[in-house]
């Protein structure tokens, strides 16, 4: 069968492939990935079928309903993937920037009825309609910025109805548009009005009440233990719940207290464990062992900037601990309301101290990983899904030097060029 497109003469094409088969990228293999100068990459329908240097481009395969994209000598990567938002939200949270500015911590917000439960009051006054467009709105932004896979959070409902309105919604805005859509669901964000002061009940309502209605339609379920959120011993339990309901896990923990929360997950086979910015290398370590190098840990560079905190996730440490990294924004209405994740990508480098190639592979390979979507994208290799971003810069240095800016110049989802 002839190529039904072909993109040809990329200066560098970044394949992040070469690393193990059956692992996210950790250690040296996050950044020894291969990148093939003047390459090319083929694709038949929504798969890519052939990468490799141009002088070893099959020419017989090029025909004239072979769709052609000149590179010009400029970078070609994977389709980012966001491996952690909350997607679907009602309302917004400037009015709580001015308070952050004076000084008042998120906990603090939290505490006086503010902050996450805010967007809960304005999520469930929104209608699902309402929050549908919002939701598709957001997603055109990440295709703008060469995102084609997003993982999507419920969290601002808090009751069954409004709970599983946001897992709808995420899933009717992933087959309206381009971009695919993963579920989580995050019910357990933290305790609603209604279980005040009892959040152990609040979690047995969730694990059965609502998550047997979750099967087959959110892949992971997640939880926030943190201080003001829920505890190590509540998180354990409920998330052992989820497991045993057959649900793949996450967690929010270590992102404003070492509160042991990361390896409590970990030790149950978490896929990913989440923001990590006071998580310690020795637990790092712990944690790459006891998982055999599958949990990720996903940082979050955008939080700590935008909730002005001085403690940063040390990415740098856990590379060489062997803990696979995964870099996303955590889009949001509260800590970080923003969708670039390029900015992501450049900070993790200046505050995390990440090499650029390990951020790259942070971004695509191992945020796949933790979201278990490492078969269908990622990477640039024969078999998974032609999801390909072709960069306007010449070289992979150039993408954190530009602090910010979207380096993006086309956006390829299943093999198909998309409007933005
Ligand atoms: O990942 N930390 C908990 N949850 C979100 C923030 C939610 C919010 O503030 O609205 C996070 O940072
Ligand atoms: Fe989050």
């Amino acid at each position: 069968m002839a190529y039904s497109l072909l993109i040809r003469h990329c200066g560098q094409l970044l394949t992040l492939a070469g690393g193990p088969p059956d692992r996210p990228l950790a250690g040296e293999d996050q950044r020894n990935w291969r990148i093939i100068p003047d390459g090319y990459v083929a694709c038949e329908g929504d798969q890519i079928v052939a990468v490799g240097p141009m002088q070893e481009l099959d020419r017989a395969q090029v025909t004239g309903g072979t769709a052609i994209v000149e590179a010009h000598g400029r970078v070609v990567m994977p389709g980012l993937v966001e491996c952690h938002t909350h997607l679907v939200f009602g309302g917004n949270r400037a009015h709580e920037f001015q308070r952050k500015l004076k000084g008042e911590a998120y906990l603090d917000i939290l505490a006086s009825g503010g902050g996450i439960l805010s967007t809960v009051r304005a999520t469930r006054a929104a209608s699902e309609e309402d929050l549908l467009r919002n939701a598709l709105h957001h997603l055109a932004g990440f295709r703008h910025y060469g995102v084609t896979t997003v993982e999507a959070k419920s969290g601002y409902g808090l009751d069954r109805e409004t709970e599983l309105a946001l897992v709808r919604a995420a899933g009717t805005a992933g087959h309206r548009q381009e971009v695919r859509v993963v579920r989580t669901f995050l019910g357990a964000h933290v305790v609603p009005p209604e279980f005040q002061g009892r959040a152990a009940e609040y979690l047995d309502f969730l694990a059965s009440d609502v998550l047997p209605a979750l099967h087959g339609v959110a892949d992971f379920v997640d939880i926030f233990c943190e201080a003001g959120a829920f505890s190590v011993e509540q998180s354990r339990s409920y998330l052992q719940k989820a497991k045993a309901q057959g649900f793949r896990l996450k967690i929010h923990a270590e992102q404003l207290h070492d509160l042991g929360g990361c390896e409590m997950a970990a030790a149950l086979g978490a896929t990913s464990i989440d923001h990590c910015d006071y998580l310690t290398p020795e637990a790092a370590a712990r944690i790459a062992h006891v998982s055999d190098g599958h949990t990720v840990a996903v940082l979050l560079p955008l939080v700590p900037l935008f909730l002005r905190q001085e403690k940063y996730a040390p990415g740098r440490q856990f590379i060489d601990a062997g803990l696979p990294v995964a870099v996303s924004t955590d889009f949001n209405p509260g800590s970080c309301p923003s969708k670039n994740l390029w900015l992501a990508l450049a900070v993790a480098c200046l505050k995390m101290g990440l090499t650029p190639l390990e951020a790259i592979a942070a971004v695509t390979l191992n945020a796949a990983w933790a979201i278990g979507q490492e078969q269908l994208c990622g990477s640039l290799e024969p078999g998974k899904r032609a999801d390909i971003l072709l960069l306007e810069v010449p070289t992979y240095q150039e993408i954190p030097y530009w602090l910010g800016e979207n380096p993006v110049r086309e956006v390829i989802i299943g093999g198909v060029r998309i409007e933005r």
